[in-house]
């Protein structure tokens, strides 16, 4: 155990500037109205990474379509940022277009992609920030593990969805092994607003606790 203190979910990101591929970059004032995903690796030139960058770069489309952006980070020189994209180019055909950080340790150390246990580089980690700058996911991945960027994505539509409709994603949605497509209604508040669901014919309720509707 240590006693480093980190940002969790629905805490405020912390702010910060950076230099990366891109240029200098100023987090979240460049990013204001955005969803970010803020990603760390352990190195650059190392296999698993270079899979994760690629699987980013081919959805970045579809992250960009979700009103997102990514942005990598890892505690290397911009120059070996620069290199590696290079070679990624050269050897695999494929140009990343998303800035990467190159960071002195600082920005690593605001977020918590240090654990004292994995070392001096960042673990992979993944940060999922709203439009408000609030952070609303975190996912810490081991070195020998690449992340999954479908579920990145995933999560991603789900705020969307929960959001604009009021509801929660059951597992594995967008299809639940036992509930389809529904979704599902957040927890009553009240006594009152629980047995009005039970009365209520445009959702179906198992209980007063555990209630679905059409999407
Ligand atoms: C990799 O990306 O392949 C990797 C990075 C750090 C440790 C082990 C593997």
């Amino acid at each position: 155990m240590s006693d480093l203190t980190f940002p969790l979910i629905g805490d405020k990101a912390p702010e910060f500037t950076a230099t990366t591929t891109h240029g200098p970059i100023n987090f979240p004032g460049d990013y204001k109205g955005k969803w970010v995903v803020l990603f760390s690796h352990p190195a650059d030139f190392t296999p698993v990474c270079t899979t994760e960058f690629m699987a980013f770069q081919k959805r970045k489309a579809q992250f960009n379509e979700l009103n997102a952006e990514l942005i990598g980070l890892s505690i290397d020189q911009v120059f070996s940022h620069i290199k590696w994209v290079d070679w990624i180019k050269d050897n695999m055909d494929m140009e990343i277009e998303f800035p990467i950080i190159a960071d002195h340790g600082a920005i690593a150390e605001k977020f918590g992609m240090i654990h004292p246990g994995q070392g001096s580089s960042t673990v992979r980690a993944v940060f999922i920030i709203d439009p408000k700058g609030i952070i609303r996911l975190i996912l810490y991945y081991p070195a020998e593990i690449g992340r999954n960027m479908e579920e990145i994505l995933r999560v991603i539509k789900a705020f969307q969805v929960a959001e604009d409709k009021k509801v929660a994603m059951p597992a594995n949605w967008p299809i639940n092994d036992f509930l389809g497509d529904k979704l599902i209604v957040p927890p009553a508040k009240s006594v009152k607003d629980a047995k009005a669901r039970l009365a209520d014919t445009s959702i179906n309720c198992y209980d007063w606790w555990f209630c679905t509707r059409d999407q």
